[in-house]
C-alpha cells in the first residue's frame, strides 16, 4: 500500500501532485476569473460585510493559518487573527460582530482545536472548517465545511494535508477579496492559471529529489538547524523546523528571518546549517542582508530559490531550487523542498518517520 515508496510519508510528499490538483477540482473557472465554493455556507453580501476572520488551529495547521492571515490581510483587505487553540481558550479573546472563526484541522478530531470552536461558537458568529476527514467530529459542530482532497494521509508528520489547506486558503482569501471588490477578475483569472501549474512544479520539485537528499545526508548530524523565512514564506519557515524535529529528532527552530538580530543570531556556530527562503519578491533583498549575517558567523547557508536567480550563488553555500513562480504562490513550491530536507535527514538517521516517537496522527487529549 505504500506502492513501492519505503515510507508513507515520501508517497505523501509525491502525492501533493495529485491532491492539489484534487482540492481544486471544480472550484476554479480560468475563463470567468471566478472562485466557487458552493460548501461555504455565506451569501456574497455576508462576505461583503465580514470585518475579521480569526482563524483557530494547531501544529502544521497553524502554520497554514499564519500563511492564512497573510493572505486573507493582503489580497481581501480583512483584518485577521490567528490563535494557537490551547491558548485562545483561555485568554478571553476579545470578539466583534462580523467576525468568520476558521478552523483549520486535518484530522477534524484534535481536541485542542474542539475545544476552541466551541469557546468561539458562544460569541455566535459563523464557523468554518478546513478538514481532510470527512464526517470527522469538527464537521458536526461547524456552520460551513471545505474539504481538502488529498486522500489519507498515514505517515503522522502532515504533508499534503498542508499544502491542500493552504490551497484552500488561497481560494477563500481570492473569493473574499473578489466579492470585496479588492481583486479584478482579470487578476484572478492570472492567478487561477498560476495556481494549476503549481501540481506540475511540484512534480519538477519532486523530480529532482536526489540533490535534496545529498544536501540533507551532508548535514544529518548536525547539532541544531535553522529555518528563516520572511513574510509569506515565514509559516513556511516555521513549518521547515517542525517537520525536521517530528521526525528526525534534530533540534530545529523556524525565525521570522527579520528577528534573527534579536537574539536567534547568539546561537549560531560555525558550519550551523540555517535554510534561509529566498524568494524573488518584496523582501528578496533583506533576505540577502539575512544571509549576510549568517555568513559573516561563518554558518552554513542553505538557500531556497527559484530556478532563474543567477545571484543567489554568489551569497549561499548551497542552493535548492524551485521552478519560477509568483512569489504568492511560492510557499506551495518552497514548503516541498523542506518535506524531503526533513524525510531525506530522518532517512539519514534511520529514524522511524511514518510513526515518530511521542507522536501520534491525531491529538484528543487537551
Ligand atoms: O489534525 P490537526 O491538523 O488538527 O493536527 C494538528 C497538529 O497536531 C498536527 O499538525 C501536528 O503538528 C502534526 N504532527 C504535524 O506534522
Amino acid at each position: 500500500e505504500k506502492a513501492g515508496y519505503e515510507h508513507f510519508m515520501l508517497k505523501e510528499i509525491h502525492e501533493q501532485v495529485s491532491a492539489i490538483h484534487n482540492t481544486l477540482a471544480g472550484k476554479v473557472s480560468e475563463l470567468e476569473g471566478t472562485i466557487y465554493l458552493k460548501e461555504l455556507n455565506m451569501t456574497e453580501d455576508e462576505i461583503r460585510k465580514l470585518s475579521r476572520v480569526q482563524i483557530l488551529a494547531c501544529g502544521t495547521s497553524w502554520h497554514a493559518g499564519l500563511l492564512g492571515k497573510y493572505l486573507f490581510e493582503q489580497l481581501a483587505g480583512i483584518h485577521c487573527d490567528i490563535d494557537i487553540c490551547s491558548e485562545y481558550r483561555y485568554r478571553n479573546p476579545v470578539m466583534n460582530d462580523g467576525t468568520l472563526a476558521i478552523a483549520i484541522t486535518q484530522s477534524g478530531e484534535t481536541a485542542d482545536t474542539l475545544a476552541a470552536v466551541r469557546e468561539v461558537m458562544s460569541y455566535n458568529c459563523p464557523t468554518l472548517a478546513i478538514t481532510n476527514v470527512v464526517g470527522s467530529t469538527i464537521t458536526r459542530e461547524v456552520d460551513s465545511v471545505l474539504y481538502t482532497r488529498a486522500g489519507p494521509e498515514i505517515g503522522v508528520a502532515a504533508t499534503k494535508t498542508f499544502s491542500t489547506q493552504l490551497t484552500l486558503l488561497y481560494l477563500l482569501a481570492v473569493k473574499f477579496a473578489l466579492s470585496r471588490g479588492k481583486l479584478s477578475p482579470n487578476y484572478v483569472k492570472g492567478f487561477i492559471t498560476d495556481l494549476r501549474k503549481v501540481p506540475g512544479q511540484i512534480q519538477q520539485i519532486l523530480n529532482q529529489k536526489e540533490i535534496v537528499k545529498e544536501c540533507a545526508e551532508i548535514f544529518a548530524h548536525a547539532k541544531s538547524y535553522f529555518f528563516l523565512g520572511r513574510h509569506l514564506n515565514y509559516p513556511i519557515a516555521l513549518e521547515g523546523a517542525l517537520k525536521l524535529k517530528e521526525i528526525s529528532y534534530l533540534h530545529a527552530e523556524g525565525f521570522a528571518a527579520g528577528e534573527l538580530k534579536h537574539g536567534p543570531i547568539a546561537l549560531l556556530e560555525k558550519g550551523t546549517p540555517v535554510v534561509i527562503i529566498a524568494t524573488k519578491g518584496q523582501t528578496y533583498d533583506k533576505v540577502l542582508s539575512n544571509i549576510k549575517e549568517v555568513k559573516a558567523r561563518d554558518a552554513t547557508v542553505i538557500a531556497i530559490a527559484g530556478n532563474k536567480d543567477s545571484e543567489i550563488g554568489k551569497y549561499a553555500d548551497v542552493v535548492l531550487t524551485v521552478p519560477q513562480s509568483s512569489e504568492l504562490l511560492s510557499p506551495l513550491l518552497n514548503v516541498v523542498v523542506l518535506q524531503l530536507l526533513a524525510y531525506y535527514t530522518a532517512l539519514a538517521r534511520s529514524c522511524s518517520i511514518d510513526k515518530p516517537r511521542n507522536l501520534a496522527k491525531s491529538v484528543t487529549v487537551e
